[in-house]
């Protein structure tokens, strides 16, 4: 229901799908204005002002109406010019208050409205934070952002400038037929004929429109996806020369976008003649009917003609109240996608009463843990048990796919286990505040992750509390100190977004004084080292090694150098552990952790395997 639809191949020319964003599950207006009136609760005195504005303006019209049929029958009829100036004068001082209120509404509108909006979007972003990894895993993250640009602004138009709309309308319909029923109550029910022909009409386009709403949404979301993913991985395109392929894609999305826009225009743009033709009968209608009053003399002609403009005015109410409609299916297409997300639950949450947990001792204990990914059938990880002791480093090595990082997501608790429990210090991780237990976590990844700021601001967020001194330490143990120093703005040089203005070696470096200066029990590694050269991953070892010191260490590496000499080393086989020991045990095993091993370091003459460059227990 939530899912995202693959990038469908079948798009034909005209058709409807296509697309690379699902449709999200359809909701009432009453229910949207159910869920977003809590982000205006705060707004609502101001919202009231710009209602008062918004009601008051047209009766100030209608007294300018009035004054029309004044100076018909008392200035122009009996040509009276001493009676003109206090016309003429009323005249402009209306004409000035409907100026100083209309600045007023607009004004008023568009703080509230802004409010608004910044409230839900920050709403929405803080509720995304609160979502597990996994849900971003499955989700395309252009069709994200697209949501928390485009769609929240959309919402708007119901709930603020909806009700304003709305409302004005309605003030402005009630206002100008009940004028026109004291003017003339036999003309007025006449002009009544129009409005289940209106009604009528309405019905049918509302459906109509509807839907197409959805579909310009979700062509909002697709065209957001494409750039996304294409703009994000400039460097494959260019590399692969795949611009022009990258470009049709996003032709393809953007044309759809065309159609789907097309079509809502096509029906909003048809439903307004509709709504002219019904005027244009029902204006016929009365002047049949205000003929006949005039022979009757039960009206003046200036009677009539003020009759005709209120009528006139009262019509434009009513289309805007169509119009309202559709711009109104529009809001709520957006309000659907928005609604998705904030349904999200977050799969894993702290319970409701968490074991505190301060600094933990560190051990890790995981038993009988199986993992299938959420949405697959297939399990990752299965039936999986091992302790890992206090400041003891545990190495996991194994093929690509065998679950390595998987486990570590388990750790970090970005999944729960299937079956089985993971233990700190003997409390199962989901009795616990995952804010407690990663405050507890140090991570250095392969692919290392830097935030869009200076070195600095990269280093200290392990510990955004660390001082300066703690800072340059942190760095010196990483061996960064001396490049950072190097470079022309030392700690305050951006590093760029991912961090791309620095090499691979400098932003591990980076990485390793980050977990350094968090200074966790816990340490997680994921192949600190494989995207290095064999130079610079030799560098990192010396700073790796003093960050392993004295922490529950889980290390997944395929240098088997820095497994040489954890505490434990596991061998993973499609999630499954095949062989546990130390790695002079598992050498005389002699099975895949050897095999695997002597990949690496072939052996010299010997019989029993000598590694060349080694240190650490090694036989
Ligand atoms: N988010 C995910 N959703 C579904 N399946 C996943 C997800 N992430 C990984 N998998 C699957 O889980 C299996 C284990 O993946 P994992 O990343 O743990 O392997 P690994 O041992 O770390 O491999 P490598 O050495 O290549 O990093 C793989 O078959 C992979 O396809
Ligand atoms: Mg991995």
């Amino acid at each position: 229901m939530w899912g995202v639809l693959r990038s469908s191949g079948g798009v034909g020319p005209g058709g409807d799908v296509g697309g690379l964003v699902e449709v999200a599950p359809a909701a009432g207006l009453r229910e949207v204005f159910r869920r977003f009136s809590p982000d205006a609760r705060p707004l609502w005195r101001w919202l009231w002002l710009s209602l008062v504005l918004v009601v008051v303006s047209p009766l100030v019209d209608a007294g300018a109406v009035l004054l029309f049929k004044v100076l018909v029958d008392r200035v122009l009829l009996p040509r009276d010019f001493s009676a003109f100036v206090p016309v003429a004068g009323a005249f402009v001082g209306i004409t000035l208050v409907v100026g100083g209120l209309g600045f007023a509404g607009q004004y008023l509108g568009a703080w509230v409205g802004e409010n608004f909006l910044h409230r839900l979007r920050t709403r929405v972003f803080e509720h995304l934070h609160t979502l597990s990894v996994g849900f971003f895993d499955r989700r395309r993250l252009g069709d994200i952002l697209s949501r928390l640009t485009g769609d929240v602004a959309a919402i708007e138009t119901v709930v603020l400038s909806g009700i304003v709309g709305l409302v004005a309308n309605v003030v402005k319909v009630v206002v100008f037929g009940g004028v026109v029923f004291v003017l003339d109550w036999r003309l007025a029910l006449a002009s009544l004929v129009a409005v289940p022909v209106f009604a009528a009409a309405a019905r049918v386009f509302a459906r109509r429109i509807k839907v197409a709403s959805r579909e310009v949404r979700r062509r909002a979301g697709s065209i957001s996806v494409v750039a996304e993913e294409s703009l994000g991985n400039v460097a494959l395109i260019q590399a692969y020369g795949r611009q022009a392929a990258e470009v049709e894609r996003f032709a393809e999305q953007s044309l759809g976008s065309v159609r789907a826009e097309l079509a809502a225009t096509r029906l909003g743009a048809m439903f307004s003649p509709v709504v002219d033709l019904i005027q244009v009968l029902g204006v016929l209608t009365i002047l049949g009917v205000g003929i006949w009053e005039l022979t009757a003399g039960r009206i003046t002609l200036g009677g009539l003609l003020a009759f005709l403009v209120f009528l006139a005015q009262l019509y434009q109410p009513v289309q805007g109240l169509g119009a309202l409609s559709t711009s109104m299916f529009g809001a709520v297409a957006a309000a659907e996608r928005i609604l998705e997300l904030l349904d999200e639950q977050p799969r894993v949450s702290a319970p409701a009463h968490p074991r505190p947990l301060g600094r933990a001792r560190g051990r890790l204990r995981l038993e009988g843990v199986g993992f299938t990914y959420p949405d697959t059938t297939t399990e990752v990880l299965s039936g999986l048990s091992l302790t890992a002791e206090p400041g003891q480093t545990t190495a996991i090595v194994g093929a690509s796919g065998a679950g390595k990082t998987t486990l570590l997501k388990l750790l970090l608790r970005f999944y729960d286990p299937t079956t089985g429990r993971i233990t700190l210090d003997g409390v199962d991780l989901r009795e616990l505040d995952p804010a407690q237990l990663r405050a507890n976590i140090a991570i250095v990844l392969q692919e290392t992750l830097l935030l869009d700021g200076t070195i600095a601001e990269n280093i200290t967020a392990g510990r955004p509390q660390a001082g300066t001194a703690e800072l340059v330490a942190a760095a010196e143990a990483a061996e960064a100190h001396e490049f950072i120093t190097a470079l022309p703005h030392g700690y305050d040089t951006r590093v760029g977004q991912r961090g791309r203005l620095l090499s691979g070696g400098q932003r591990q470096r980076i990485a390793i004084a980050r977990a350094m200066i968090r200074d966790a029990p816990i340490l997680l590694l994921d192949e600190p080292t494989t995207s290095l050269d064999a130079h610079t991953s030799d560098r990192i070892l010396t700073p790796l090694r003093r960050l392993i010191t004295g922490r529950t260490t889980i290390l997944i590496s395929h240098n088997l150098l820095t497994v040489t000499d954890a505490d434990h080393i596991i061998y993973l086989d499609h999630g499954r552990i095949t062989e546990t020991g130390t790695h002079t045990q598992l050498l005389t095993n002699n099975n895949q952790y050897a095999h695997l091993y002597h990949l690496h370091h072939p052996p010299t003459r010997a019989s029993t395997a000598t590694p060349s460059v080694g240190n650490g227990a090694v036989t």
